[in-house]
Formats: C-alpha cells, structure tokens, sequence
C-alpha cells in the first residue's frame, strides 16, 4: 500500500560535486533524507520497472537510510532494487553494478573521505544509467525539486534483512542483496595481468594496504590475498567500520601517516598504498618514495599499455584543472589529447562515455578509466602492480626514468580550512576582479604569463562551467591555482594548488616544499591569504 506523506522543504539541499553531504544530525531530521531521495526520484522520472542499485561505504547512518530507500523506491515504481550485502558497495563497484546490470540509476550513501559517526559526516549521491555521477544539468533539477516538494512516497513495510544473499519483495518490488565484491573483483581480474602479478609476489614482492577501516577492506583482502597470493595481513585496517575506528578515511600522508611512515622507514614493503572512506581514492607510496596523484595519472598513462585491459592503447587523457600538467607531457607524447576539466568526476563521465579519453585522474588523489564513471582506488592500485610486475622494477625506478624522459612537475596543495565563508568569498572575488594587470609583473624571480578564471566547455553536450577556479600560469610552465572546495560540511576551505616545472635536464631530484618556496610566497602576494583569512599557514599540506 502506497502512502503519501505531507511534507516541506529544508533550505540548502544543494548536491556539490559529490551530492549531497551534511552532518548525520542534518539527515536524522524527520522528512530530510526522505525529500532528498523523493527529489532524486522526481527528477530521475525512471520507467516502471526500473533496477535501481543501492549501497554505501557502511558509515553510520548507513543502514538506515537504505531501508528508507528501499521502501520509497518500492512506492515510486522501481521493478527491483539490487542492494550491496551488509549495505556496502564501494563507489566504484556501485558504478560497476548499474552498468553491468543496465540499471537506471544509483543511490550511493557516502561521505567519501569526511570522518564518520553519529557526529560526523553523511551523504547521498546519485548515479545515472551510465553509472557515472549525475551530471549539473541534473544535480540542479534536484536541487530545484528539493525546494517545491510537498510529498513523498513510500510503503509500510518493515525492515528487509540486508544481511543475507538472495531476493525478498518490499511492496511488490524486488530487493536482491547481492555480494558487494564479486563482480567487482571479476572485472579487475579482466583488466589486469593477475598472473603476472602473482608471480611477482611468489618471487618475493611485498606491499601494505591501508583499507583505513572503510569499505575498500572487503574489496583488497579479497583481490589482494585471496586472489594475487599475498600473504595474509598484507591488508591492514580491512573491517569496515561505521566510524572509520575514529579516523578520517583520507589517504593521505596526513590521514595514512603510519602507512607513510613505515614506507619512508626500514622496514619498508616493496609497495604502500590506501584507499578512501567510499574506495574511490587513492594512496601510492613506493618504498621511499612518494607519488603525487598528478604524477601518478602520468605515470600510469604512459604505462597502462602493460596491462591486458588497456594493450590497445588509450584515446586520450583527462585531469581536472588543478591537477598537474604531468599528464599532458605523455598525452603530447603519445599523440592523443589531454583534456583539461573542471574539479569533480562528474566531467569525465561525457569523455568517457564519448570514447574521447581512456583514463582520467584529479590531485586529490583520484583515479581511473572507462571501465567504470567513477574513480576507482582499488584500479590504481593494482594497475600500478601490475605496471611494476611486468616491468619488473621498483616505483622510485619508475618515476624517476619518467622524469628523465618527462620532466617533473613538483606539486604540493594548500587546504586553508573551516574559514569564514565571507573571508573566503572576498578573496576569491578580489582575486578575480585583480587578475588583468597580472600578466607581465614579477614576484620574485617569476613572471606571470597569463591568468584567467577558469570556464569549460563540454566538447560533447556544449555544457558551461564558469568560475571553476583562478589559474595562474608562470613563464616556463610553473602555475598557482585558488578555488574554494565544493565538498566541506563546515565554513569555507580555501585550496592553494603549487606546481613547478622542472625540465628532463633541470633539478629532478629535490624536496617538494623548497622548489615550491617561491611560488607559495607569489601565491600569498597575489591572493592576499593572510590578511584574508588571518592564517600564516595552511592547516593541511597534501
Ligand atoms: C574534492 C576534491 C575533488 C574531488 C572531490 C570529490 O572536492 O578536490 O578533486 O572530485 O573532493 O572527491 P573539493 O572539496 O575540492 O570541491
Ligand atoms: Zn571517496
């Protein structure tokens, strides 16, 4: 039976680039998640009948909210709802089970990398047919829909078991809880040279995962030690847990310290890396060494062709603007296209879609290719072992004969957090109103060559992004970039991207934040950050 329940709407239902993210207070308000998920629903007009995937990186919350999904999907027409067991499905499996199913859509419950808990961070996002993120042009309908709703839909039923395989019926719908890892990890072992793989840790080739006690834990012991051979153990972290055990689930080198530090120290796997709250990022770190996601992208473009999946080749390149030029040197040299898009995921999915790029990847530590429309850590990571498998060499080896051949892009952002969103506001507005007379002056030994605000042009659906951040480009490729973060729960967040080149025959080998040293005093002269915000430094360096 059907029921229709009288509501209104709640200010600021805006999905950002990742849907919509609040505090789990926020959506444990009676009707909020409710009017998020029937907007959804209005907007996505599915055919009855419809599969719609549901599932979650297990964060609190998690279950909850599933069960009200299901009952609303069931009232709103859906033919069957496919929910991951447990409610987990990994971002990227998620995408992978909307396209492999040929699901109308997705409702993936995250936070991403936020900390989770009855006091942290909760999400909703929703995923188109192609199993990508909805795109703008959607994202507004729902935000608008969120501000006229009356009523939403659902039926009395109670609770299904998310726990067990197999079908139930909720209101004449059918819910299938299916096992979050099998298909997933069959696609990965359709991509990459598991043997090859195997081989190379039966000779001896070690590494740590950190699966920071999210959803990738599942995922990695499966793929990693159940399938490639590696000793039990080598996944760390590996449960699931709905506060992340305290942590935020970030893999960086602030949030996975002890996996940095044991990388950088003796006792050294041959291989680190982690992955995020939902397993959409990722971490590399080979034994003494640390790769920057720009260079990462660069590094994997240049050699996926090692890997079954991608032998053929790659269409072209994509990374969001404030990812490094690193990519655009191997697109140059492969003699494909880079495309340069704004922030979020949500640009690639028209690129991959059309066949006009192969991989993407962003600075914020996200990666992956057409095999799904979401990044995917787990890919990276084994795209890297496999990469290092066949060639049979080590990740420094490997990124410094990228270097010698490349040049290097040293690269570091700046997060200036939790500001006040005035401050935030008035520097960027400043910032752009003062960009015209910048071409031609000098701070320090740099010289601007140009600076705009960025806009982009989707080549496929002739889409405009305007205001997606500042760039300013330096004479001989180096670059500093301001834009205010899209995905923060509280105040403002200002990001400072730095990135200098260095060509094949310059310094290659030298610490990050010195080479940056002149660029981060430019970029507080031209931005004004400390009278702006009354910050000396940055609260986070990636
Ligand atoms: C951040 C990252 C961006 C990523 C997004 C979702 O967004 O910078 O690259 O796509 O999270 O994971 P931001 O907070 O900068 O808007
Ligand atoms: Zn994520």
């Amino acid at each position: 039976m059907i029921q229709t329940v009288p509501t209104r709407p709640f200010d600021g239902q805006k999905p950002g680039t990742s849907g919509l993210r609040k505090k789990v207070s926020v959506f444990r308000q009676p009707n909020y998640s409710e009017n998020f998920i029937q907007s959804v629903f209005d907007v996505a007009k599915a055919a009855k009948g419809s599969t719609l995937v549901i599932g979650g990186d297990g964060r609190f919350h998690n279950r909850t909210v599933i069960q009200q999904a299901i009952r609303m999907a069931a009232a709103n027409g859906y033919g069957e709802v496919l929910v991951g067991q447990g409610g987990i499905l990994s971002t990227p499996a998620a995408s992978h089970v909307i396209r492999k199913f040929g699901a109308s859509g997705g409702l993936i419950l995250s936070a991403s990398h936020n900390p989770g808990g009855p006091d942290a961070d909760f999400g909703i996002k929703y995923n188109i047919a192609n199993g990508g993120p909805a795109p703008e042009t959607v994202t507004e309908a729902i935000y608008a829909r969120t501000r006229e709703i009356n009523r939403w839909m659902t039926v009395d039923t109670p609770d299904i078991d998310l726990d067990t395989l197999g079908t139930v019926e909720v209101g004449g719908m059918a819910v299938k809880v299916i096992d979050p890892v099998a298909d997933y990890a069959s696609l990965m072992e359709s991509l990459f040279d598991f043997a090859a793989i195997r081989a190379a840790v039966a000779d001896g080739f070690t590494m740590a995962f950190d699966a920071m006690s999210a959803v990738t834990g599942p995922y990695a012991i499966e793929i990693l030690e159940n399938r490639l051979g590696f000793p039990k153990g080598t996944v760390r972290s590996g449960v699931p847990l709905e506060d992340f055990g305290g942590h935020h689930p970030d893999p960086n080198m602030v949030h996975a310290k002890a996996l940095f530090d044991l990388m950088m120290g003796p006792d050294a796997p041959d291989f680190g890396a982690a992955s995020d709250g939902d397993g959409d990022r990722n971490l590399i770190i080979g034994k003494g060494r640390f790769i920057t996601p720009s260079d990462s992208l660069a590094m994997l473009a240049a050699n996926a062709h090692l890997a079954p999946g991608y032998a053929g080749g790659l269409k072209g390149i994509a990374r969001s603007m404030p990812t490094s030029a690193a990519a655009d040197r191997v697109a140059d040299a492969m003699g494909v296209p880079c495309h340069e898009t704004p922030t979020g995921w949500k640009f690639f999915g028209n690129l991959l879609d059309a066949g006009m790029a192969t991989i993407c990847g962003e600075e914020s530590a996200g990666t992956g290719s057409d095999h799904v429309r979401e990044k995917d850590g787990l890919w990276a990571v084994l795209l890297w072992l496999n990469i290092l498998a066949v060639r049979g060499v080590s990740a420094d080896t490997l990124a410094r004969e990228h270097w010698a051949r490349f040049g290097r892009n040293y690269y570091a952002r700046h997060d200036y957090e939790g500001i006040e969103t005035a401050c935030a506001d008035a520097l960027m507005a400043e910032l752009k109103t003062n960009l015209a007379p910048l071409p031609g002056a000098a701070f320090g030994p740099l010289t601007v060559a140009t600076a705009d605000s960025f806009s982009y042009t989707d080549p496929v659906d002739g889409s405009v992004s305007t205001n997606q951040g500042i760039r300013i480009l330096f004479e001989g490729g180096s670059r500093v970039v301001f834009r205010l973060s899209g995905t923060g729960t509280e105040g403002a967040t200002l990001r400072v991207y730095l990135e200098r080149f260095e060509p094949a025959d310059g310094d290659l080998d030298e610490e990050t934040s010195a080479m940056l040293a002149d660029l981060i005093a430019a970029a507080d002269r031209i931005a004004g950050i400390a009278r702006h915000t009354g910050r000396s430094a940055p609260d986070v360096v990636t």
